[in-house]
C-alpha cells in the first residue's frame, strides 16, 4: 500500500504539472528552511527541534545518514557537508541495506533519518531498530508529525511544503539545505570559525536568487532536453560534491522519461563506464569550479576523445562540452545545492519531450510504506 497526497487538494497554480510547480517553488521554499534559523550574532543557527545539548553534540564521534531515493541522495550531501563543516565523520546509506545488515550500533554515533514523507517503511523500521537498541536518532522530515517525526528523539523539519508530485525535487533542496544548516549548528559547537560560519551564512542567503536566475535557464535547457531525450541511456558523472548531485540527476531522468540512466564518480570512468561512450551515449558532467576543476576537464577530455557528447553543468563555459548550462557560483559547500536544479528541469523537460506520466511515473509511488 502507498500513501497518496490527495492531489486535487492542491492547487497548481497554473502549471501543467506539480513536478513543474515544485521545482519553480523551490525560490520560497529554500527561503522557508532558513527562516527565523540564522543567529548573526554568533554565526550560526538555531534548529528549537533538534533536542542535542552542545555538551552532547561535542561527544558525537559519528554521523550515520540513513534514508530511501531522492532522500538518501540528500543524505549523501549532507554527510559532506557534515563532514566539511563540523569535521565529523559522516556518511549516508540506504536504511534497507542498513536494516539487514546487523549494523554495529555504537553509543558514540549519531543518527540521522531522512524522509519527506516521514513514513518510508524501511526508513521506519531502520529508526525503530536503531532505538531498540539506545542510539539517539534525529529527524530530517518534511512531514510534521509524521511517524519518523514523531519516533525520532528530535530533528529538523525541512519546510518544503506539501510536494505532490512522485518524484521529490523542491523536497530534495531543502533536504540539502536543512543539513546545512545541521553541519553549520554541529561545526559552530565545534572548530569551524566565526568567519567561516559567516561566510556560510551569507552563502545559505544567496541561495533563493540563485536558484531564480537558474530557472531563467529553462528555455535553453528545455532546447537541449529535447535534443537528448531521442538518447536510450545517459552517464551522469561528477566527484566528491558533484557525485552526489550526478545521482541524483540521474534518478530524476530514470524515474520521470524511463530513459536509462547511471552516475559514476569521473574518476571511475576509465574502471569500465569509458567502454560505453561512444556518440550515441551522452554524458551529463558536473564540473563545479572547485578544487577538482581540472580532473573533471580532464575527464570530459576523455569523453571528447571517443566522440561523446557531453552536456556540463558548470559556473563556466567547459571548452570540451557540447553545451554548458552555466550555474551561479557559491560558497563550494553549497555548489552542490545549486548544481542540481537545472538537472531537474532536465529531466522534467526531457520526460515532456517523451509524453511522459510525469506526476505519477508507472510502477512508482510517492511514498512506500510496505517493505
Ligand atoms: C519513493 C519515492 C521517492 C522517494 C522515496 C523516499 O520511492 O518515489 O521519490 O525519494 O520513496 O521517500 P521519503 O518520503 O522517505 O523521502
Amino acid at each position: 500500500t502507498t500513501v497518496e497526497w490527495e492531489a486535487e487538494s492542491y492547487d497548481m497554480g497554473g502549471h501543467d504539472t506539480y513536478m513543474h510547480k515544485e521545482i519553480v517553488e523551490q525560490v520560497e521554499a529554500v527561503d522557508r528552511v532558513l527562516r527565523g534559523r540564522i543567529d548573526d550574532r554568533f554565526a550560526t543557527v538555531r534548529l528549537g527541534g533538534l533536542n542535542l545539548e552542545p555538551g552532547e553534540a561535542r561527544r558525537v564521534r559519528r554521523i550515520k545518514i540513513l534514508g530511501c531515493g531522492t532522500s538518501y541522495h540528500a543524505g549523501q550531501i549532507g554527510a559532506q557537508l557534515i563532514e566539511e563543516l563540523a569535521r565529523i565523520p559522516a556518511d549516508a546509506e540506504p536504511a534497507s541495506e542498513f536494516r539487514y545488515r546487523d549494523p554495529v550500533v555504537d553509543p558514540d554515533t549519531l543518527y540521522v533519518a531522512v524522509s519527506q514523507s516521514g513514513e518510508t517503511y524501511d526508513v521506519l523500521a531502520a529508526v525503530q531498530e536503531l532505538k531498540r537498541k539506545g542510539a539517539r536518532v534525529l529527524g530530517v522530515v518534511n512531514v510534521v508529525g509524521s511517524a519518523i517525526a514523531r519516533e525520532a528523539d528530535g530533528g529538523v523539519y525541512v519546510h518544503a511544503g506539501p510536494e505532490v508530485c512522485v518524484v521529490s525535487t523542491k523536497c530534495f533542496t531543502n533536504t540539502v539545505v536543512a543539513f546545512a544548516l545541521l553541519a553549520l549548528h554541529l561545526g559552530r559547537i565545534r572548530d569551524l570559525s566565526v568567519s567561516d560560519g559567516r561566510r556560510i551564512i551569507e552563502g545559505l542567503r544567496r541561495l533563493p536568487g540563485q536558484i531564480d536566475e537558474i530557472l531563467k535557464a529553462e528555455s535553453e535547457i528545455k532546447a537541449l532536453a529535447k535534443d537528448f531525450a531521442t538518447a536510450r541511456s545517459m552517464l551522469f558523472i561528477g566527484r566528491v560534491r558533484g557525485y552526489p548531485v550526478a545521482r541524483e540527476a540521474s534518478l530524476k531522468l530514470k524515474e520521470v522519461s524511463y530513459i536509462h540512466a547511471e552516475a559514476y564518480p569521473a574518476s571511475e570512468l576509465k574502471h569500465g563506464p569509458l567502454a560505453l561512450v561512444e556518440p550515441s551515449m551522452p554524458t551529463v558532467a558536473i564540473v563545479p569550479d572547485d578544487e577538482l576543476l581540472e580532473k573533471n576537464r580532464a575527464a570530459l577530455e576523455e569523453i571528447k576523445a571517443r566522440s561523446g557528447r557531453i552536456l556540463a553543468v558548470a559556473h563556466q563555459e567547459q571548452e570540451k562540452a557540447d553545451h554548458t548550462i552555466v550555474v551561479p557560483k557559491n560558497e563550494h559547500e553549497l555548489d552542490p545545492i545549486l548544481m542540481g536544479i537545472p538537472l531537474q528541469l532536465f529531466a522534467y523537460h526531457t520526460a515532456l519531450a517523451l509524453g511522459r506520466d510525469i506526476d505519477k511515473p508507472r510502477n512508482l509511488a510517492k511514498s512506500v510504506t510496505v517493505e
